[in-house]
């Protein structure tokens, strides 16, 4: 996955929490891992030898940038090269470099929610690639992929790495899909990965790594719960548990409670019971085939042009376009 910094409005944290804690069963939103603590913890998921996704997909950039490059551009015109939730733009290197040794007219347009994501990006490409023009966006993606699409009539490559889409169940995937082939134009293409099915270990590892990262990530959020909304978790309480449903593709993150307790929320005048072994759902990575990228595409209006695959099949990069 790609890093993503978040930055919510304050209220709405306050109002997810509420709701997620006084659900039966008790759920909190993945979009909260990413404070600054949950950010850094992202990377070192991100660098850690069970977490194949980050490599798989930088190898797939490498060997393939010859290729993606010459798919993205197709004449001679000029194009932005839009990428949705940059990170720190490693992977995306990758491409900006062999476009600019190419010397492909385009500009690269990175949309972030984080202003601060952001600047070091345009820092560090300016620094690294400085023949790459760069105009970045500060929002959310479709509000300011809406503007950008109303402003001009550019041809648009879009990118979005890292199964970021995998956090989506598949209805709402679809509807992601939707919006952005909605502001797709005919030569218009989607640049898209999506982790796959494999070896259900393999993926519990990825989501359970054993010297404890992954379960201090997931922990963050009532470290960081207690941190904002002032509340008394004790994280040794619950236990971090992934599972895998190798019939389904989806993962599930879970914070488990390990016996009864009673948990005081000062900031949301919330008190909260938990039973021993009750759950707090936390996250979804799903993982996909062919069949149902495929499937995604067509229910979203587009179609694959092509696929980009490492040579275990972990992981793919497709171009989808409408
Ligand atoms: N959502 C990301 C993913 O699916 C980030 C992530 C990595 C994650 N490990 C996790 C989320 C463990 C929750 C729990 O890859």
């Amino acid at each position: 996955m790609q890093q993503k910094t978040t930055l919510i409005s304050t209220s709405q944290f306050h109002k997810d929490v509420y709701k997620g804690l006084t659900d039966f069963p008790k759920h909190l939103s993945s979009k909260y891992f990413y404070d600054e603590i949950g950010d850094k913890l992202f990377q070192e998921i991100m660098d850690m030898p069970e977490y194949y996704l980050t490599n798989c997909e930088y190898k797939i950039l490498d060997k393939f940038k010859d290729e993606i490059c010459r798919a993205f551009f197709k004449d001679s015109k000029e194009f932005d090269l839009i990428e949705l939730g940059a990170g720190d733009g490693k992977k995306t290197k990758i491409l900006l470099r062999q476009l600019a040794t190419e010397e492909v007219p385009f500009q690269y347009v990175p949309i972030d929610i984080s202003e601060n994501a952001l600047n070091q990006l345009e820092e560090s490409i300016s620094n690294e690639l400085p023949s790459v023009k760069v105009k970045s966006l500060q929002g959310t993606y479709f509000e300011t992929l809406e503007q950008l699409c109303t402003m001009q009539r550019k041809r648009k490559v879009i990118m979005f790495l890292g199964s970021n889409i995998g956090n989506l169940l598949h209805p709402q995937a679809v509807e992601f899909l939707m919006s952005i082939q909605e502001l797709m134009n005919d030569d218009d293409l989607f640049f898209i990965g999506f982790d796959q099915k494999k070896d259900p270990q393999t993926i519990l590892n990825a989501y359970n790594d054993t010297a404890g990262i992954t379960e201090r990530f997931n922990k963050n959020l009532l470290a960081r719960i207690n941190r904002e909304l002032d509340a008394n978790f004790d994280l040794d309480k619950f236990l971090h548990w992934e599972v895998y449903d190798p019939e389904t593709g989806t993962a599930k993150s879970y914070l488990v409670s390990k016996e009864n307790q009673t948990i005081h929320v000062n900031g949301l005048d919330l008190t909260v019971t938990f039973n021993a072994w009750e759950t707090i759902h936390t996250e979804i990575s799903q993982k996909y085939d062919d069949n149902v990228v495929s499937w995604l595409a067509d229910k979203a209006g587009m179609e694959i042009s092509r696929i980009f695959s490492d040579e275990n099949k972990f992981y793919k990069n497709y171009i989808l376009k409408k």
